[in-house]
């Protein structure tokens, strides 16, 4: 269990997950009401992976991609989906998210529940929850032995 007092700590533990090599190809589930924090940490992640620019959050789009620099040389591409309004199946094959899935690149979700058939299992599910205005809670589950060396890696 790791404890955010601030948007700081936020920032600081997504420089750490960052660094991890492994990331590059890995899947992230973002757990939490709204409002947790989970867009939060995506958009310090990508700002540390070197995405530049205003970063626009998926939301009728479902799927944002990111060029980011700091996946080098593993990957390129940030997929970050927020399943939140997703609720046709159809979806899945139509607009390519199999596809997403099955290529390189770090992929991180919001409402991972609401695709919950669909997607594969999580490398590292991360729970975010809001105790007051700036803190968080969060509780981390590897599912995958990628997700196990994440989090070996980030305790190292
Ligand atoms: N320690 C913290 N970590 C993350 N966010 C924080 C923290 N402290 C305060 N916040 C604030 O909490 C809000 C979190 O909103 P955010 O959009 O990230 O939530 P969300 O989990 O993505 O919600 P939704 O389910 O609606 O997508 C932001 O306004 C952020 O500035
Ligand atoms: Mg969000």
């Amino acid at each position: 269990m790791l404890n955010w007092r601030s948007e700081d700590d936020t920032a600081a533990w997504a420089c750490t997950l960052a660094a991890q090599p492994l990331l590059a190809n890995a899947f992230l589930t973002l757990h939490g009401d709204l409002g947790a924090g989970k867009t939060t940490l995506v958009r310090h992640l990508l700002r540390v992976l070197g995405v530049q620019g205003r970063i626009k959050s998926p939301t009728y789009a479902v799927v944002e991609p990111h060029e980011a620099p700091g996946l080098a040389p593993h990957a390129t591409t940030v997929w970050h989906f927020d399943f939140y309004r997703f609720d046709d199946p159809r979806e899945w094959e139509d607009a390519g998210f199999r596809d997403i899935f099955a290529s390189p690149g770090l992929k991180v979700a919001e409402w991972p529940e609401k695709a919950a058939a669909l997607t594969p299992l999580a490398d590292l599910a991360i729970y975010i929850e809001a105790t007051d205005e700036t803190e968080r809670k969060v509780t981390l589950l590897a599912h995958t032995p990628l997700g196990r060396s994440l989090l070996q890696g980030m305790n190292a």
